[in-house]
């Protein structure tokens, strides 16, 4: 039973012998420059990844935004190559950096962990820079919203106005920086002020701020916020048409604006027919695989920043991709440049199902 085990096991020995004075005349060049590509592809492979998931809060040069902190710094480099893993495989708890790593919840594997921990390490930030633009993904602009006096006393003449105040506090705060400060969405975060939120169950909505989305920037705010202060943010997603009906004046900001230039919108329905046309329908009516975007609704009910949005994000958990690392800035605005231009002709009632 154990015979040929042993002959296989003594060939192997000799192969070995007889292949580790040639392997070895040839190794350290060889070991350096596998080495030196290993390296090349896990920072290359990571430069994508940190694009679209890091740089909308470490910056576009890992230079960090706002109060986050940078990643490009002599302390983070300084740290050891376990506890940089450690932080983005698990997070840190109660802050806005979540867990990155499969098992934690997150999206990636741990060889995918292992390339992000070489890249900070390694990588030329300048050239993240650059490939972070090419993808369209250079952050946008820290929203910060500040509740003002006028603001409050706007509300206090309407039913339950202490806590829509105690809401708007909290979101002004906490969650105006993705979610916009007019509730509308940014590039980022989709819409706040929406009609399929108003007409979700609280306790779903709750569950999902308790519990934040896996993989998103949506984290998980159970341990940052009091269960008031969720409530209250929750109670004021219910009541914003409340809130706009008081006059209230949001701050304005410039989330997104595309200009409907006939060129762009040419090269946008170019793009759709290339690109979505196979699941959207022709001119975006819908088919069996994917809705309609041609109809008033989802035109009127969804601003430019939050179909920017959703098209680069992709929807997880669907068919829909996300179309952030093939398509450029311009490739975006085009898209929505031609679906925003269907506004006016698009039919009031969402078009049947094609195809079945
Ligand atoms: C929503 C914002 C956000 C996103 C997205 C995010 N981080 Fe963070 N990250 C933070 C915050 C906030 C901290 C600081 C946490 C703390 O206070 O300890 C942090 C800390 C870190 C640190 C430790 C830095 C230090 O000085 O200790 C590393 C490394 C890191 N993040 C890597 C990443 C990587 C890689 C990604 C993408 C896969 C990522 N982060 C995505 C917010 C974010
Ligand atoms: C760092 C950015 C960021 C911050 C800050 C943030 N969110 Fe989000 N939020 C997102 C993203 C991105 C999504 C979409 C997640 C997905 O793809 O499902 C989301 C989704 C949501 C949704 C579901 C929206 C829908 O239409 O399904 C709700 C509700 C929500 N957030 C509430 C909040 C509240 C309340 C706060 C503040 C306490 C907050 N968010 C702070 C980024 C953020
Ligand atoms: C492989 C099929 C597929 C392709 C290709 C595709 N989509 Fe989608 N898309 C979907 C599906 C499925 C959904 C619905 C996701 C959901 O259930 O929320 C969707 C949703 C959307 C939405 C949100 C609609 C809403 O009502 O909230 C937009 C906007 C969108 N897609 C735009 C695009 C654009 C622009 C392209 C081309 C660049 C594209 N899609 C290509 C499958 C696809």
């Amino acid at each position: 039973m154990t015979t040929p085990m042993k002959i296989t096991g003594f060939l192997a020995t000799l192969i070995i012998f007889a292949i580790i004075p040639i392997y070895s005349f040839y190794e350290p060049k060889n070991q350096e420059s596998q080495l030196n590509s290993y390296y090349t592809n896990a920072v290359l492979t990571s430069t994508d990844l940190y694009a679209e998931n890091c740089a909308v809060c470490h910056g576009a040069v890992g230079e960090g935004i706002g109060d986050m902190p940078p990643l490009n710094s002599e302390s983070v480099q300084m740290m050891s190559t376990n506890d940089l893993a450690k932080t983005v495989a698990r997070g840190r708890d109660n802050t806005l950096m979540a867990a990155w790593a499969a098992e934690e919840g997150g999206i990636f594997s741990n060889s995918q962990i292992s390339d992000f921990v070489i890249f900070i390490q390694q990588t030329n930030w300048d050239y993240v820079g650059v490939r972070v633009a090419e993808l369209g993904l250079i952050p946008p602009e820290v929203i910060e919203m500040e509740v003002s006096d006028e603001m409050l006393s706007s509300l206090v003449s309407i039913e339950g106005g202490e806590t829509l105040t105690a809401g708007l506090e909290v979101y002004a705060k906490n969650c105006s920086a993705c979610h916009g400060a007019n509730g509308a969405g940014t590039t980022i975060a989709p819409a706040i002020d929406s009609v399929d939120l108003r007409a979700t169950p609280k306790e779903e909505i709750v569950a999902l701020v308790n519990d934040g989305v896996a993989g998103t920037l949506m984290v998980s705010w159970q341990n940052i916020l009091t269960p008031e202060e969720i409530n209250a943010t929750v109670d004021l997603i219910y009541r914003w048409q409340d809130l706009l009906s008081t006059g209230i004046d949001f701050p304005e900001v410039e989330v997104m604006s595309i200009p409907a230039s006939p060129e762009l919108i040419a090269d946008g329905q170019q793009l759709f027919n290339i690109a979505c046309k196979s699941c959207h329908g022709i001119d975006g009516y819908g088919t069996r695989m994917a809705p309609a975007l041609n109809n008033q609704l989802f035109l009127e009910e969804t601003p430019n920043a939050a179909i920017y949005q959703i098209i680069a994000g992709g929807v997880s958990g669907t068919m829909m991709p996300a179309w952030g690392s093939r398509l450029n800035d311009y490739d975006l605005q085009s898209l929505v440049a031609f679906l925003r231009s269907q506004a006016d002709t698009a039919p009031a009632i969402i078009p049947p199902i094609l195809g079945e």
